[in-house]
Order: structure tokens, then sequence, then C-alpha cells
């Protein structure tokens, strides 16, 4: 480890195109050691791989599906912590288990694996009421834990959240979350440390992550919200309370840069937005409900509105995350006949026509493909 990361000091970094597992390139970053032998390098680069942190984050205005990609990549994976970053209790994940329907709004969607840790990380505002709710009706009391600098949502930030300009301006889901960092910012906010029931579940969780890939096992980072409700990227004033892409995900678990393999950006195969602010080529309801696009928030039950998947967007949203791969939700509701497929090979010509049109256009591989709303309904093309 030593040698590695004097080696890593005297590299000097490069662009390199890299062919994924299906044969596109993409252009990824790599260090290119000077003189080193090509032995060595390959010794690095299999090192790298057995230390897998996958980033997953949104690439619209949220509900893109991440819950359901999460929860299927923490089942299929086995990491050892599954941890969240991201805003607060504002977010909304529905993952569907066989007749089984789970919405979460705090605890990491990954539960469903019931070997993986699932950690929140210091950088989210925590509800403990709707916290301690989740973990005990989704039987998740032996898993989970929070870092005990996350801050706390009072009933005041709720209040607060409730009415006035942030309710009917912003379209806030009065979730409390932006209140609470406000007041993190003033530094006025409790922490998870200071509640009495909160204290079985505290743990450090950027030690703990950290000391996970340390040790070759693999963890997945949970984003919440969508690239384009970014405090600094997004649709300002229309977006949440912090920064959510990739770079802010890791700062809110404690992950540095250096220490990320994989960013996955979630793209649903039309576009919505639920609450205020600019939608391009927004559909008529009328329309959205013909095409079966009609959805209506998590958190909030307000409907989304809805337009065709927007290519301009996508590839800003891969620009702004560092992505590596892309994985591409409800195919189903655009192509029917994709209902439930698990294989690329069978789909509809369009549908794939569609798929490359984007893996061309951003230049990095569809990874996962969702089929349908249960976990198990996806096509993954990562390597076997
Ligand atoms: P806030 O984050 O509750 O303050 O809401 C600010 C804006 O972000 C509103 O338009 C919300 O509808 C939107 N928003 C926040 N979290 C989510 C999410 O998880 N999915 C979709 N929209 C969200
Ligand atoms: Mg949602």
């Amino acid at each position: 480890m030593a040698v590695a990361v004097a080696v890593a000091v005297a590299v000097a970094v490069a662009v390199a195109v890299v062919p994924s597992a299906d044969g596109h390139r993409h252009a990824r970053r790599r260090r290119h050691p000077a003189g080193l032998s090509h032995t060595t390098l390959i010794k690095m680069q299999c090192a790298r791989r057995t230390v897998a942190a996958t980033v997953v984050v949104g690439g619209f205005f949220g509900d893109e599906g991440k819950g359901k990609i999460i929860s299927y990549l923490a089942t299929k994976d086995s990491p050892e912590i599954v941890v969240r970053g991201g805003a607060g209790p504002n977010a909304g994940h529905t993952i569907r288990d066989g007749e089984r329907t789970y919405k979460v709004r705090m605890l990491p969607s990954g539960f469903l694996n019931r070997n993986a840790r699932v950690m929140i990380g210091p950088g989210v505002v925590v509800d403990p009421d709707v916290l301690l709710r989740e973990v005990e009706d989704f039987g998740a009391q032996k898993q989970a834990y929070l870092d005990a600098n996350c801050g706390i949502i009072d009933p005041a930030h709720r209040e607060r959240d409730s009415g006035g300009r942030l309710k009917d301006t912003i379209g806030s889901t009065g979730s409390g979350t932006g209140p609470a960092n406000s007041d993190r910012a003033l530094r006025t906010l409790r922490l998870a440390r200071d509640v009495e029931s909160l204290s079985g579940m505290i743990a450090d969780v950027p030690h703990e992550v950290n000391s996970a890939l340390a040790a070759g096992r693999d963890v997945l980072v949970e984003g919440t919200q969508g690239t384009f409700l970014s405090l600094w990227h997004g649709t300002y004033p229309y977006v949440t309370s912090k920064d959510v892409t990739a770079a802010g995900i890791c700062a809110d678990v404690g992950l540095g840069p250096t220490k990320v393999d994989e960013v996955m950006v979630v793209f649903k195969s039309y576009v919505t937005r639920v609450g205020t602010g600019p939608l391009e080529n927004a559909l008529s309801d009328e329309e959205a409900s013909k095409r079966g696009w009609s959805e209506f928030g998590t958190v909030t039950g307000r409907p989304r509105r809805a337009a065709d998947f927007d290519m301009s967007l996508a590839a800003r949203a891969a620009m702004l995350n560092g992505a590596t791969q892309f994985a591409l939700t409800k195919l189903d509701v655009l192509h029917p006949e994709c209902a439930g497929s698990r294989s690329f090979g069978d789909l509809p010509a369009e549908a794939k026509k569609f798929v490359s049109s984007i893996e061309d256009a951003l230049g990095i591989p569809a990874a996962v493909i969702g089929t349908g709303p249960n976990v198990k309904d996806v096509i993954d093309r990562r390597a076997a």
C-alpha cells in the first residue's frame, strides 16, 4: 500500500479511451505512472479493481428510479456497506420486491440485502421520527447506522418548510430539509450525537466506509434527488438545499475523490419533475397520461410533470457527475414489449436504438437497464 501511495504521487495524469465491458469506448482519466513496468501497472490496476466504490446519482430532477437500481445493485453485488449521501427525508425512493412495495425516505435503499450494513453519512440531515419508523417497519434494526454528525430535523424545521416562499415558490417537500440545512450553515443545528433515541445506531460512517474499501470490500454510495436539483448546478432557485452531484454525495459520506471507481448516473426513459421550476417541453397532462407517464411524488403525492428524454440534459449530467456509466430505467414504459426482459439481445430494434443513441451521445455505456418495477426486472450489461 505504501508503495502504491508513493507511486501515485509521482504519476502524470492523462486521459485514455478505455473500452468498456460491452465494447463501447469512453474517455476516463487514468493515471499513467512514469517508468513503471507493464507487470507492475497491471498489478496496480488489479488492486484498484478489487477496491470498488460505486456512486449512484440521479441524472435529471430526482425520481429517475435510483431506489430500484440501488436495491438491485445491493442484492446482486453484495457490497459490505450501502451508504447514503444527499439532502434528507425530502427524497423518496420506491422499491418493489415481489409483492411488497417499500417507500423509503431516510433508510438507504440497499436494506433489502440483509447482509449489507446501511449507513447515513454526516452530510445528510435526518428526521429521527422518519428514520426510526422506517427501521422498525422494514426490520432493519440489525443493519442500520447513522453518523454522529448527521444534522437533526426538528418539528420547527418542518413547520418552516410547510408554508410561505419555500412551499409556494420553490415547491419544497415540506420535510424540513432546507430549513435544517440552513441552520447547519448557521451552526445552530442539533446533531445526531445529541439525540438519545438514536444512540444505539451511531457509527463513525466515514471511518467504516474507508476501512471497508481499504480491506478490499465493495461500497455502494447512494445519492438522492437529481443533478438538476443541485444547489450549485441545478435550476436555481428551484432546487434542493444541497449539492447532489457525485462529488457532493461523496463529501456527504466522507469519501475522497481518489477512492471512487465508478460513477453511475441514473436516467429515466423520459423526464419528470415534481414541484415548481422549469421543465423544457413539458407535455400536457392528457398527453402524459395517454403515454402512461403520469406519476405522483413519493413524499408529497403531488403529480409529476413529464417530458421526452432530454439528450442535452443527460449529456450535461454525465459531465457534471464525471459519469463512467449510466443506468436507464422504465424502458418498458416507453416500449411495452421490453417488459420484464433480462437480455439486451431480446429487445425490439427501436428500444436498442434508443439505448445506443444515449451511449453515443454521452460516450459511456448503459450498464443497467430497468424493464419493470420489480428489483429483478433489469438487464445487467456489466462484465459477467
Ligand atoms: P426541498 O428539497 O424539499 O426544499 O424541495 C425543493 C425542490 O426539490 C422541490 O421542487 C421538490 O419537489 C424537489 N425535490 C426535493 N427532493 C426531491 C426528490 O427526492 N425527488 C424529486 N424532487 C425533489
Ligand atoms: Mg423520488
